[in-house]
């Protein structure tokens, strides 16, 4: 029976709210704190220090931040985050899009709320968003084949390995090492290229594949992040780590660990902080009303044994921190 009274409470609160009241609460609400989601392409530690630098920029503004990943790297799993989140009318998005066409629906869906949306780390051009913020992919690419050719004194059989053959992102790095290979050294041949869906026990058993498949293989450059630490693992438990060339994208603390024991060659680190930190300056300049412009490269940095030590330094820097 009482709960039968608890509509009537409700509404009598909100017909206080249209009063005198009601506008004093207008205020409190304009002035409470604007809310911005990070949405990644799943749970991955890539994303961690992407994080970081979203809460930070979002405790130097007065924002308050949320995280929300999908388990795996599957896109109806990220639309069904994103639709989630636009239902409960926050003030920005920052996506990294796990696929081009696939989101284009869902984008279009928060930007008719009057949500704020961005890519960060990985674009979806054909949707609504605002702009892109994350690593020139093709060049970056491009810029990893160089790496490689003086490794290999261009000649060998590589083996690429990517985590989802969806996202541009990874798409226009593989594009850029492509190009790079037939411009600068055609004689070293990509004999494959497989799909490890961003999950790192995948990564291990496609690297024992390749080993299997390819007795020549010469070098595994890997275009997302869990290739080197999955790869190296593979490596080192058949004691070939040092023999075949590895090589690839990010910084995860065991690629950097590779780096130094010489499983890993060289790997290619994202500005992963900076891409959060300015996700949050982004969203709020669009709430600002600010024109976005429709990229904003946050550039790379090659690491190897020389540098493994102190890039990291160099680039918190100019954070301040
Ligand atoms: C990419 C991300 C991806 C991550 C894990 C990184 O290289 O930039 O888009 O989610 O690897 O696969």
């Amino acid at each position: 029976m009482r709960k039968k009274f608890l509509p009537v409470v409700i509404s009598v609160a909100s017909a206080l709210a249209m009063t005198g009241c009601g506008k004093k609460s207008e205020e409190a609400a304009s002035a409470a704190p604007r809310i911005f989601v990070m949405v990644p392409k799943g749970v991955h530690p890539y994303y961690e220090p992407c994080y970081e630098g979203f809460k930070d920029a979002a405790g130097k503004y007065g924002v308050k931040v949320e995280y929300r990943a999908a388990k795996a790297f599957e896109v109806p799993q990220q639309v069904e985050i994103i639709e989630n989140i636009i239902a409960r009318r926050v003030d920005g998005i920052a996506i990294s899009a796990l696929d081009d066409q696939g989101l284009v629906p869902v984008i279009e869906e928060a930007v008719k709320a009057g949500i704020k949306v961005i890519t960060f780390d990985a674009p979806a051009p054909s949707s609504k968003a605002l702009t892109y913020i994350g690593t020139m992919n093709e060049a970056a690419g491009y810029a990893g084949a160089e790496e490689l050719i003086k490794i290999l004194n261009g000649e060998g059989e590589v083996a690429v390995i990517q985590g989802g053959l969806g996202a541009p992102n990874l798409n226009d790095r593989f594009k850029g090492f492509v190009r790079c290979l037939k411009e600068k050294a055609p004689n070293i041949k990509i004999v494959a290229r497989e799909d490890e869906q961003g999950k790192m026990d995948l990564t291990v058993n496609k690297t024992e594949a390749l080993l299997q498949a390819h007795p020549n293989l010469t070098a595994i450059f890997g275009v997302s992040a869990e290739v080197c630490p999955g790869a190296s693992a593979a490596l080192k438990q058949q004691g070939r780590g040092g023999k075949i060339i590895l090589a690839g994208f990010d910084d995860l603390p065991d690629t950097l660990a590779g780096i130094r024991s010489g499983v890993v060659n060289f790997c290619i680190a994202q500005r992963t902080y900076k891409m959060g930190w300015l996700s949050v300056e982004k969203l709020r300049d669009a709430l600002e009303g600010k024109p976005l412009p429709k990229e904003i490269d946050t550039g790379v940095v090659i690491i190897n044994k020389d540098n493994v030590d102190t890039y990291m330094q160099d680039m918190k820097k100019e954070f301040g921190k």
